[in-house]
This record gives C-alpha cells, sequence and structure tokens, in this order.
C-alpha cells in the first residue's frame, strides 16, 4: 500500500487522531509531558518494557517507542486478536489496574497497555502494540508506511 500523510499541525496535546493505513488503524497521539513523565512509573507492571521482542522499528526501542517524546505512532489493533483498544487517557482509573497512568484498553478481553503502547502483564496479549514505519517531514507532517 501507498504510505499515509497526516498533518498534525492542529493536534493538541493530549488528543489522538485515527488514520487508515493498509487497512487498518493507526493512531496518532500527542503526548503531555505529563504522559510521557508517566511511562517510567508502570515499568514494573509490564511485559516487556525495553520492547526487546524485535518486530519493531529501532526507533521504536526505547522508552517512548517513537521517534520524538512528545508524538506516538502506532497500529490500532490489540495484539491479542485484533481489536481496537480504547484510549483510556484517564489517570487514576483503578478498575483498570492499580498504578494506572493512562493507556489502552482492550474491551475484547482485558488487554492493557500504556501511553507508549507497551503491555501489561498477565494480559492476554503477547506483545506491546505495534509501531508501524514512519517518519517525520518538517515539524507537522508524519509519513506512515
Ligand atoms: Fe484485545 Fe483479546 S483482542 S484482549
Amino acid at each position: 500500500g501507498a504510505p499515509v500523510t497526516a498533518d498534525i499541525a492542529g493536534l493538541e496535546a493530549g488528543q489522538m487522531i485515527t488514520l487508515a493505513w493498509r487497512g487498518k488503524p493507526v493512531w496518532i497521539i500527542k503526548r503531555t509531558p505529563e504522559m510521557v513523565e508517566s511511562l517510567a512509573k508502570v515499568k514494573g507492571d509490564l511485559a516487556d518494557p525495553e520492547s526487546t521482542v524485535d518486530h519493531q522499528p529501532k526507533y521504536a526501542q526505547n522508552e517512548t517507542r517513537s521517534v520524538k517524546p512528545d508524538i506516538m505512532v502506532m497500529v490500532g489493533s490489540c495484539t491479542h486478536l485484533g481489536c481496537s483498544p480504547t484510549f483510556r487517557p484517564d489517570h487514576p482509573a483503578p478498575e483498570i489496574a492499580p498504578n494506572w497512568q493512562g493507556g489502552f484498553y482492550c474491551p475484547c478481553h482485558g488487554s492493557k497497555f500504556d501511553l507508549a503502547g507497551r503491555v501489561y502483564r498477565g494480559v492476554p496479549a503477547p506483545t506491546n502494540l505495534v509501531v508501524p514505519p514512519y517518519k517525520f517531514e518538517g515539524d507537522n507532517s508524519v509519513v506512515i508506511g
């Protein structure tokens, strides 16, 4: 499929947009500084906090799993059976997890992911959400694919 370009000039901190790429939803989220800071707080609850499972671009193998710390790009399909997790930026949400700092919750079988798409331990989803190939063209244009 052809690459897809997203204009993120109007994307505000804390917001998410969804686009379609190769028939899949791709999310772009502009994380607030608090959201970026929250990533360190959940490390102990995650199955693969360093994204060592080798299915990710090199630039996703860091704590924020992104090229730029604030801009998160990922495929919005649960790595369990492909349902679409819901964006739950709210914190606290103890009904999701005691130490919930915001993230994504899959309604199908209860998988939980943090704001970098890193999967929590003890849920059905085996791996972190997928980061697609992408690059920036200037500050406000993200090219996916
Ligand atoms: Fe998401 Fe099963 S498809 S938990």
